[in-house]
């Protein structure tokens, strides 16, 4: 799964949280890195208690409740983030695949207590223009090969949490981006794409069918749903 979802913020929120942002504290960002992503985790983020984490966070979270393509996609139950990280020149992640777990720690997880999401799909918004900061791609690995993605300001590309990905070495600029994870309503990859394609199509031909017919379809839709999805 791989999609990217254009203009997920409005041009004056991409002014406000590029301005919060530039005020912010950044830490190393390997304080959330897991053991093995420690080594090759080289960049910078925001303290989630930072004030313009707090600020920009709910504006984020809001954007994407409102985004019906990234609810069809991610059918989300739980998201955890934004974490709005920062590579400067030099600054890359190499190769990894996210926690499983991410939140109160694994321990917590297992134990089932705390504010822990399981990570079924994985987004990054970009917040920077393209212009402003050369290499960054995020690469990430699919079956057909390296897909290289660097979106305009305030889209987003949405994958699944299982994919290895990696961020390019930043040779030019500062590369702004906010990250989440979601543990979808929908944990099986594949049962998320055909509702997904369902979603899509029922969007596609809404207008052509009379109310029956799309109170069928609808039904299918929500009852195939309504199988698969656990909250
Ligand atoms: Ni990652």
């Amino acid at each position: 799964m791989l999609l990217q979802i254009p203009a997920v913020l409005k041009k004056e929120e991409i002014e406000t949280v590029l301005h919060e942002l530039s005020q912010g504290a950044y830490e190393d960002g390997r304080v959330s890195a897991g053991l093995l992503a420690r080594d090759i985790k080289n960049n910078l983020q925001i303290k989630r208690d930072a004030a313009a984490a707090q600020k920009c966070a709910p504006l984020l979270l809001e954007a994407l409740r409102r985004n019906g393509t990234f609810y069809s996609v991610a059918l989300p139950h739980r998201v955890r983030g934004p974490i709005f990280n920062r590579y400067d020149v030099g600054m890359t992640y190499g190769l990894h695949v996210d926690n499983a777990i991410m939140g109160e720690g694994t321990a917590n997880a297992v134990l089932g207590v705390g504010n822990s999401v399981r990570t079924d799909v994985s987004a990054t918004l970009f917040l920077s223009a393209p212009d402003q900061y050369d290499g960054g791609e995020l690469v990430l690995q699919e079956n057909h090969g390296d897909k290289r993605i660097k979106l305009p300001a305030g889209s987003m590309v949405v994958y699944s949490s299982t994919s290895a990905h990696r961020v390019e070495p930043v040779t030019r600029g500062s590369r702004l981006a906010a990250i989440f994870w979601i543990q979808s309503m929908v944990r099986d990859e594949p049962k998320r794409e055909i509702l997904f394609d369902l979603s899509q199509i029922l969007d596609s031909v809404r207008s052509k069918l009379d109310s029956n017919e799309q109170m069928a379809l609808t039904s299918v839709y929500h009852n195939l749903l309504r199988v698969w999805a656990e909250t």
